[in-house]
């Protein structure tokens, strides 16, 4: 059963009134919204014990308010129209959990007009209109929380924001996208082609609305921007990040990578330079030996290198129904903490106050220096001599050349490692190579990040 759309809202039912609880409008009851709910509901008595009052849903807008009565039952009032949750008199703190950049913007900054607190899970909305939703809040004095929107279940935001306050952040680098995680897993462990994965992923409630999100790499974009922007005091930039997914990524190299000590995982690396700051999201090959190549199905790893603290790492559930309702949740009892202050004193939304923030030149992907893997097809096993010889020719820092060993019926190929290498050489050398009569195939070039 649900109540009438509209005649729902007025008034409020009393028993959600009780004077010192955070009332919480929600927009957005799917894979995160009812989860939310659910651990609200579940775990109430201890939440707010930390949050020294009670956390309330009073509203909840949902396009499909049948499917919605069925999580929050009859209690709640429900509205198909997400304005009237952003900007009724009795929400004191919104949460944004329906996705999207369009009206998910309109949404947000009428709450924010409103002196609404924010809590969202949306990172395409914060990477791509977070310079004017902070510059919002800034103005009307309230929260913007976004824990969810980032490795859902890690608290990296408060990690970067909070604990590592004492640090010059030097790089973060990570597994940040559970569903391209969990379809590398499933490639390599159970052999399970692309397609079959991604379904599988997307059945478990992991991927987006638009998979191409996911395996496109642009929602691991989306939290790396996140990401540099606390770890250094840059402004949201998703139109900076050289974003690459795993769609073209061929089981081949998944076995090649196995072979010269490697795992192939979607990376984001941030890292600080002289001439600027690395924003990139890239299937990469990390030493097999390392913590981040056993972060495998749905999990995400995520390491921080500040001059002080030295290497930290943070792992957990990269998606997931109740694991992002966690950072959700976590967020909801921090604004719930609010109550008294005033925003001097609360933590900065980008973890550095806003004149502290410097917007960073980007290393262009020219620029970029890292340590390359090259598959090169050839005619015959003899022409692992045609690339040794190249590398030679053109002087490129080889540390390893080396032919594939048991890839029967994929012909010859020979395995090339590099040293670190601009971008613009490896390019130019490539297409040299590539024209070589020994080459028998397009030649795959994939980054290897050491993460030492
Ligand atoms: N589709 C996202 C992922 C959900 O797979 O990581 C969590 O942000």
């Amino acid at each position: 059963m649900y109540r009438d759309p509209v005649q729902s809202l007025e008034p409020l039912p009393s028993r959600n009134a009780a004077p010192h609880a955070l009332r919480v409008g929600m927009i957005g009851i799917g894979t995160v919204g009812s989860g939310t709910f659910r651990v609200l509901a579940r775990n109430q008595a201890e939440i707010a014990g930390r949050a020294g009052r009670p956390i309330e849903v009073v509203m909840v807008a949902a396009r499909n308010l049948a499917r919605a009565a069925a999580v929050v039952g009859g209690n709640v009032p429900l509205t198909h129209d997400p304005m009237r949750v952003a900007t009724h008199p009795n929400v004191d703190v919104v949460v944004e959990v329906a996705g999207g950049t369009g009206p998910a913007r309109d949404w947000v900054l009428a709450a924010i007009a409103h002196g609404k607190h924010v809590v969202t899970a949306n990172k395409a909305l914060l990477a791509v209109h977070g310079a004017e939703i902070f510059a919002a809040a800034r103005q009307h004095g309230v929260a913007v929380a976004y824990e969810g929107a980032v490795a859902v279940s890690i608290p990296i935001v408060k990690a970067l924001r909070e604990g590592l306050t004492a640090n010059r952040i030097e790089w973060v680098a990570g597994i940040i996208n559970g569903t391209t995680n969990f379809i590398l897993s499933k490639m390599r462990d159970e052999g399970l082609d692309f397609g079959a994965a991604l379904a599988q992923a997307q059945a478990l409630g992991y991927a987006e609305a638009d998979p191409a999100f996911d395996v496109e790499g642009i929602d691991a974009g989306h939290k790396l921007t996140l990401l540099a922007a606390n770890a250094f005091g840059t402004p949201v930039r998703f139109d900076d990040v050289q974003v690459e997914g795993i769609t073209a990524l061929q089981r081949l190299d998944v076995a090649c990578a196995e072979q010269l000590g490697y795992r192939i995982k979607l990376l984001g690396v941030a890292r600080r330079r002289e001439e600027g700051v690395e924003l990139r999201v890239q299937p990469a090959l990390v030493p097999a030996a390392h913590l981040m190549a056993h972060v495998n199905g749905s999990m995400n790893g995520v390491m921080i290198k500040g001059d002080a603290a030295g290497v930290t790492m943070y792992y957990g559930a990269g998606a997931g129904s109740e694991q992002t309702a966690s950072a959700v949740i976590a967020d909801l009892v921090d604004v719930a903490r609010l109550a008294g202050t005033s925003a001097a004193q609360r933590v900065p939304h980008l973890g550095f106050h806003a004149h502290a923030m410097n917007t960073l030149p980007v290393v262009s992907r020219a620029d970029v220096c890292s340590c390359h893997y090259l598959r090169v097809p050839v005619h015959a096993a003899s022409g692992i001599e045609a690339v040794a010889g190249w590398a030679a020719g053109r002087q490129l820092p080889v540390r390893q050349v080396t032919l594939a060993v048991g890839q029967a019926g994929s012909g010859p190929q020979v395995l090339v490692l590099t040293q670190p290498v601009r971008q613009a050489e490896m390019e130019l050398a490539l297409n040299a190579l590539q024209a070589h009569p020994a080459v028998a195939g397009a030649i795959t070039a994939l980054r290897v990040e050491e993460l030492a």
